[in-house]
């Protein structure tokens, strides 16, 4: 070993012990008489001092040492004179007698500190110097706790760690899919997992009874902070189980999780159904660190001459505590904010209750103090509170309103990171309607079972089904989401009928499931956590970035190693594509 500790270890009880240490450069500090350095690695920060005096030549040496230069030095303990009560090693430095420079290090394009001056870009690129910086060496290691605490926790209740196929089949459904061109099978193509699904539903058809897996997942959609074209899964699966077994298990993963990596007890994880986080919330993953749910105005609000809210089909609004004192600039602000393109409301309409109980709103021209008292009465608006009111379509109502209700949570810093409010969102629709195509899609995936009792309702009111599918949602993140599955081939048969796939089309796709569950299928459910957004929740970051080693930007691409490329010639007649690469700029 090139070290007999580490740059974190060393405290005032070591005083007197002669030591290597080996490590990075943080920083130099010459001083005249004597140098001092910083050095670095994963475990710490310690000190070493050379003094000018007892040996000048390694002083000498020490003031050429450069930023990130990578060294080892032999020395003896010392209490310090100075105590630097920032770090576990404050206490002690190392007085040097050998170093030894084992690298040398042109100067880093951005500082490797907690908080460099490189922009996000840079830092990509360098993506292994970034990775230096103590608060991205902490996420990671947060997420390798999260990782070891999910595997003794499931371990520890006979989940089994099975490892499914990476090169597998396309399938139509979901988002779209990676492809990777098969040599040995000319002009066919695999598909990368959008997740194992339907593996694990195929080993519990083989009796394994419960699996898991922590796996890559790819999707090519669109990306966001909380979306990575790969991503991690925390994939699990269970037989012999109903929905409330599922939902049991995961809620104890996830205490687990939270007790031991966080240290942190978390509440109870309250049912709220689809429906009603939509009509309360207006998204189906509320936000429960904050009230503000949604006031229907609807018929509050018509009959007087205000022709914006009687021709809407839907009125809505909050009431955001202690908003009565926004000014004017505030409010025209926030109405200029639900404009925006990204929201697309046609106008704000607000009322502060003052706090002598007098009304003023922005349509007090149309609605008269009596009016607005009703609306107060009506939203359980206090003094000194402020309605504000949103109206159109009932799902962009909701959904433009469910935006601004989490805006205000912001703006009142109401959504403190560290106060984790989960809950299971249950009986997601089945199905949705699709304008576009035309059809109906699977709301979850199409291998989610119907409730028992909407059974009947499959062939006369398909779009009124509800499914045994539910989410795990924390503080407005979905965090993982599954269901029980169809064990039965005609259920199946008749889901892919509805998905508007052809006996032959179904046959094509997903014949192995279907011939699977000739051969005795038990009754199965489970989830898929997201482990990076997981992660992310418990290091109190909105990006997912922050938590993956080598993460993709928002354009897809590793600006580390360049990818996607272009692949050369020989490549593309191998592999059946194409005589030529086309021309890339
Ligand atoms: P679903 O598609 O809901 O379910 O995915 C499960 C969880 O994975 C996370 N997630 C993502 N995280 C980062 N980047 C992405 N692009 C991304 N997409 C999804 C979310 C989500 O809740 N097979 C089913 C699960 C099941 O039914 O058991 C599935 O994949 O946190």
């Amino acid at each position: 070993m090139l070290r007999t500790h580490t740059c974190g270890q060393l405290r005032p009880d070591d005083a007197g012990i002669t030591v290597t240490l080996s490590g990075w450069v943080q920083k130099a500090r010459d001083l005249g008489g004597m140098t001092f350095v910083d050095l670095r690695d994963r475990y710490g920060i310690t000190q070493l001092a050379f003094n000018m005096d007892s040996n000048a030549t390694l002083c000498e040496q020490a003031r050429k040492l450069g930023r990130e230069f990578v060294i080892q030095v032999e020395g003896t303990v010392r209490v310090r004179e100075s105590v630097n009560k920032k770090i576990p090693t404050g206490e002690i430095e190392i007085d040097v007698t050998v170093l030894r420079v084992l690298n040398a290090s042109e100067t880093p394009p951005f500082t490797i500190e907690d908080n460099t001056d490189g922009g996000d870009d840079l830092r990509m690129k360098y993506r292994y110097l970034d990775l230096r910086r103590r608060p991205v060496q902490a996420n990671l290691m947060l997420r390798h706790r999260v990782n070891i605490e999910t595997r003794k926790y499931l371990d520890g209740i006979e989940f089994i760690d099975v490892e499914t196929p990476y090169l597998i089949k396309s399938t139509p459904e979901g988002a779209r899919d990676f492809v990777v061109p098969s040599r040995m099978n000319p002009g066919q193509f695999y598909a990368l997992p959008q997740s194992p699904q339907t593996f694990k539903q195929l080993l519990m058809v083989s009796g394994f009874d419960r699996y898991y897996q922590i796996v890559k997942c790819f999707r090519d959609e669109d990306l966001r902070a909380d979306r990575q074209p790969e991503f991690t899964q925390i994939d699990c699966e269970m037989a012999f189980v109903e929905q409330q077994d599922v939902l049991d298990t995961f809620e104890g993963l996830v205490r687990h999780l939270f007790s031991t990596v966080l240290d942190t007890e978390i509440g109870d994880f309250p049912h709220m159904t689809y429906n009603e986080a939509m009509r309360l919330y207006g998204s189906d993953k509320p936000d429960l660190r904050f009230g503000m749910v949604f006031q229907d105005m609807t018929a509050l609000t018509q009959g007087a001459d205000f022709k914006i809210f009687n021709e809407a089909e839907t009125v809505l609004g909050i009431v955001v505590p202690g908003g009565a004192s926004f000014t004017r600039k505030q409010l025209d602000k926030l109405t200029d904010w639900v404009r925006r393109p990204q929201i697309g409301a046609r106008g704000l309409v607000y009322c502060k209750v003052n706090e002598d109980g007098t009304t003023k709103s922005s349509v007090d021209k149309f609605y008269d103090e009596v009016a607005r008292e009703n609306w107060v009465k009506q939203t359980g608006a206090a003094k000194g509170d402020l309605i504000l009111v949103l109206c159109g379509g009932l799902d962009t109502t909701r959904k433009q309103l469910g935006e601004l209700r989490l805006h205000m949570g912001s703006e009142l810093n109401l959504r403190d990171p560290f106060n984790f409010k989960p809950l299971w969102v249950i009986d997601f629709p089945l199905l949705e309607w699709d304008e576009d195509t035309a059809r109906y899609h699977a709301m979850h995936h199409p291998f989610t079972a119907p409730k028992p009792e909407h059974m009947g309702l499959l062939d006369k009111d398909p779009g009124a089904v509800r499914a045994n599918a539910y989410d795990m949602v924390i503080n407005g993140v979905e965090v993982g989401g599954g269901s029980i599955r169809i064990h039965d081939k005609d259920i199946q048969a008749r889901m892919f009928d509805l998905l508007g796939f052809t006996p032959e089309q179904a046959e094509a796709q997903f014949g192995f499931l279907m011939n699977a569950f000739r051969y005795g299928a038990p009754p199965h459910g489970g989830l898929a956590l997201g482990f990076d957004r997981l992660c992310s929740l418990f290091g109190g970051v909105g990006t997912i970035r922050d938590f993956i080693a080598f993460p993709k930007n928002n354009q897809g691409r590793d600006v580390m190693i360049d990818a996607p490329s272009p692949i050369d010639d020989t490549q593309y007649e191998e592999l059946y594509l194409s005589s030529t690469a086309p021309e890339n700029d």
